[in-house]
């Protein structure tokens, strides 16, 4: 959690700083919009400076304009609160989790049919809108996947691809968190979240895990710890899948 506060912390200053600097050359009660523009300029500038990632300067470069653009349209104000809800409720584990939701692309699904075993029972930790368990489910009917999402949103498109697929009896969709899933009863476990989490995920393997279980992260190392096998994607951020045995499995 102080992390999260340091986080937003840090950008609040990012956006205020540029507030500021921008009121020096521009009178935001005069001309609004000429102010908004510098403040996102100044934002982005600030953003580089703390050598922000590139999407993060984007956003700062974005946020006041994009606001004073809002606030001519004059939105009611129940508008933002909607946004605000749902922005939370597909991204929270960004802030909580330093886990984004973003989606494994097709060649995942075919990488992951090959490579899981037969009858696997497989723990999608982080499904975000089931699209890769459908996949893989459709491909590997042998398999049982049980796909946990703790962002409502993202749980509840899972839930309505899950449907509209025609509630495949291979596919388990749940509203709860992989942290508080015991590992023991199943052969695999796919994950595609961040470098945050992967030291936490790599120790609750490890004493969780049954012999032989495989652990598969799209992209995401774990400091130290060599893969016993990498399978090679085609994205220019998902580049590898990387596959790890339980330690005191059997080869
Ligand atoms: C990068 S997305 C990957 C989605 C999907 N696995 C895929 O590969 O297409 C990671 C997802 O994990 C979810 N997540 C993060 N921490 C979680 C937790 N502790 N329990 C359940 N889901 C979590 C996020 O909300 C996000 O939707």
């Amino acid at each position: 959690m102080s992390r999260v506060l340091t986080s937003i912390g840090r950008h609040g200053l990012i956006q205020l700083a540029a507030a500021l600097g921008a009121w020096f050359l521009i009178a935001p009660a005069l001309q609004p919009l000429a102010w908004a523009v510098v403040q996102g300029l100044v934002a982005a500038a600030l953003a580089s400076l703390f050598r922000q990632r590139s999407g993060s300067r984007l956003a700062h470069g974005l946020f006041v304009p994009a606001v004073m653009y809002c606030y001519q349209l004059a939105l009611p104000a129940w508008g933002y609160l909607l946004a605000l809800l749902l922005t939370f409720a597909i991204g929270r584990n960004a802030w909580l989790e330093r886990v984004p939701f973003y989606r494994s692309s097709r060649l995942v699904a075919d990488r992951l049919a090959e490579a899981l075993p037969e009858q696997a029972r497989l723990l999608e930790a982080g499904c975000g809108d089931a699209r890769l368990a459908l996949r893989l489910a459709a491909r590997r009917p042998d398999i049982q996947i049980a796909a946990l999402e703790t962002a409502w949103a993202a749980w509840g498109l899972a839930w309505l691809r899950w449907c509209l697929a025609g509630r495949p009896a291979n596919v388990h969709i749940a509203c709860r968190s992989f942290w508080h899933e015991p590992l023991a009863g199943y052969d695999a476990v796919y994950a595609f979240l961040s470098p945050q989490p992967m030291p936490r995920l790599w120790q609750k393997f490890v004493v969780e895990g049954r012999p032989g279980c495989l652990l598969l992260s799209n992209t995401f190392t774990i400091p130290g710890v060599e893969p016993e096998r990498t399978l090679a994607l085609d994205g220019p951020l998902q580049k590898r899948l990387l596959i790890w045995r339980h330690p005191h499995g059997t080869r």
